[in-house]
């Protein structure tokens, strides 16, 4: 069944039939290669991949592991031919990684503790990889001599700026100064500014801290806003920086953006504390009438916060150095979706409204250690899981990804489902289309599921086909004509009869709310990345955590892991873990994606 035709669709791809199998599957006509996976070499003295010796040194030079977030600079003046990939890692699989550490109990893995080399593996395995990737005869390759070629991991050295940098809460024994931090975790979605850095979100950062501090401790209540303890690794018995009794600390020197500078191999990645501390999702920005620069980014939390960062300064197109600090100075704001449609950014900015000591908010620094709940007493808007937000230059509007929320009880008008599975878009317009506005106005584009059944509750338009509708929207993209597409995190043969995927919405005219499947992951994956670049020959799509589950896929109704993953993608070789990667998508024969 394809879906030509739908009245006023700006896609013109025959839509692939959603499902779930062993590999991906792109839109007729185009081709899907994988570019890099997990473990390939990013320097010409990478060791060659060894799934059964794994080390932290190999790690270290090979590309990481669950690529998420996907940007590209490019080395020649707006090539879409010649730039560097820049791929942010976001966390670790043990369980698919590792050789001989699951056992299977009552049908239940288990797996090994950890020993300190599979620790610091999974440590270089997190982080960034900056690539010099080339597209020669139709088809991209690595370069792997590229000047700039670079692996971040979470011992890089960078640096704390903005208001919160050097302040004692962010000092620790190994910093005396507040200022210094070694690595990045759990990096999510980003942003590619427009002076051509990439700005990278530090999600689920709790997750990495073990121990805990006394009830009484200073530190008890924030650690507690974000979760910290999340014990989702183990990597605090090993070091001490990741256990919070011995560092209770550490953990406010992770939960924010970090800013990278690819051209630069030997730049110090900033941590750009102005943005706030929250679990980071993208990071995507505009270039305001006025010149300021607006950054939309998401909490990727149930009952967190849509937030916005301005500039101070504005955008010099012509002097790069210019831009190089521009996210030092600003203002963060938070959204308050009302029920009228309108909304309202609410500026978080020490000694504000409720934002005074009298509330522990000594300075702007602990305004943005502490975002969340600074964002709580300004009465923002509780949403479903905000992920991916991204401003559409060529309509004008933003538009906002939410995942779902199982929890929630009670609807409001943005958040406008209880026991939200599929979860929605949000269109913001800003008011006047001045993105550096405090007020603007929202609908919903779209909420997500399957529209044939009535109480899902779904409202993509009747032209969606069955294979055009999905749930559980995650990230997005904006391509170079203004057209939104939007990939998933948790379609699965039990949640959706399909696997994650990314889908072409049309926001616009007789088609807005059609949506129609060009690309699905294989079964257990994730779609990340989704990327265009500016010729619209080209979209680099990361798929993460590939065979993490199986669900009951064709009888797969077995724990998912090294020895009997649920799919060997991208390889299919026995000898081979299935493995993250990057796939290039370009049109067969050339030509634009459409
Ligand atoms: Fe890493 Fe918000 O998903
Ligand atoms: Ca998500
Ligand atoms: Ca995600
Ligand atoms: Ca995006």
């Amino acid at each position: 069944a394809k879906a030509q035709g739908a009245a006023g669709t700006r896609f013109d791809f025959t839509e692939v039939e959603a499902g779930v199998d062993a590999t991906h599957h792109v839109a007729e006509g185009y081709d899907a290669d994988v570019l890099i996976r997990w473990g390939d070499a990013i320097f010409p003295d990478s060791p060659a991949f060894d799934p059964n010796a794994q080390t932290a040194e190999s790690q270290a030079r090979q590309f990481g592991y669950n690529n998420d977030y996907v940007g590209f600079v490019p080395l020649e003046d707006g090539s879409s031919e010649h730039g560097l990939l820049v791929v942010n890692h976001e966390y670790t699989n043990e369980h698919l990684m590792f050789p001989g550490i699951v056992t299977i109990a009552d049908g239940e893995p288990q797996i090994a503790p950890a020993d300190r080399n599979r620790v610091d593996t999974e440590m270089a395995a997190h982080g960034m990889t900056v690539v010099e990737i080339r597209k020669d005869a139709g088809k991209w390759q690595v370069v792997l001599d590229g000047a700039n070629n670079r692996r971040i991991t979470v011992e890089t050295e960078m640096a704390m700026t903005g208001p919160a940098a050097g302040h004692d809460r962010l000092k620790t024994s190994a910093d005396a100064t507040g200022s210094k931090v070694l690595g990045t975790i759990n990096n999510c979605a980003g942003g590619t500014t427009p002076w051509g850095t990439v700005v990278s979100g530090e999600e689920n950062f709790h997750g990495y801290f073990i121990g805990a501090v006394a009830a009484d401790h200073a530190e008890a209540g924030n650690h507690d806003r974000y979760g910290v303890p999340g014990e989702s690794y183990e990597w605090g018995n090993f070091h001490d920086r990741f256990d919070v009794s011995k560092e209770p600390n550490e953990p406010n020197r992770f939960g924010w953006m970090v800013e990278v500078d690819p051209m630069d191999p030997n730049s110090v990645p900033k941590k750009r504390t102005a943005l706030g501390r929250m679990k980071h999702e993208g990071a995507e920005s505009i270039v305001n009438s006025d010149g300021r620069v607006v950054f939309y980014m998401g909490d990727d939390e149930r009952f967190e916060y849509v937030y916005k960062f301005v500039t101070a300064g504005t955008f010099n197109e012509t002097d790069r150095a210019a831009n190089m600090d521009l996210l030092d100075e600003g203002t963060l704001y938070v959204a308050r979706f009302e029920e009228d449609g309108t909304v309202a950014w609410l500026p978080m900015v020490h000694g504000e409204g409720p934002l005074t000591a009298e509330n522990g908010f000594e300075s702007q620094a602990d305004v943005l250690i502490e975002t969340r709940r600074a964002a709580d007493l300004l009465e923002a808007t509780k949403m479903d899981r905000p992920e991916d937000i991204e401003p559409n230059g060529t309509n004008g509007r933003v538009y906002v990804m939410l995942t779902n929320n199982t929890k929630r009880e009670e609807a409001d008008a943005a958040n406008p489902r209880v026991d939200n599975k599929f979860g929605h878009i949000v269109e913001i317009a800003e008011e006047g289309g001045d993105f550096a506005a405090t007020t603007g106005t929202w609908e919903i584009l779209v909420k997500c599921g399957d529209p044939s059944v009535a109480e899902v509750g779904a409202t993509f338009s009747t032209e969606t086909t069955k294979n055009g509708w999905f749930g559980m929207p995650d990230n997005c993209a904006v391509d170079a004509d203004g057209r939104l597409w939007v990939s998933t995190d948790g379609n699965s043969p039990k949640a959706t009869g399909r696997t994650d995927g990314l889908w072409a919405v049309d926001t616009d005219g007789e088609a807005r709310g059609t949506s129609k499947l060009f690309f699905r992951v294989p079964v257990g994956a994730e779609m990340c990345g989704p990327l265009f670049l500016p010729d619209m020959q080209t979209a680099f799509l990361a798929v993460q955590h590939p065979g993490d589950g199986g669900d009951d896929w064709e009888g797969f109704g077995r724990p998912s892991y090294y020895e009997d993953p649920s799919t060997r993608w991208p390889d299919f070789d026995d000898a081979l873990p299935v493995r993250p990667s990057v796939v290039a998508i370009t049109k067969q024969g050339g030509g634009r994606i459409a």
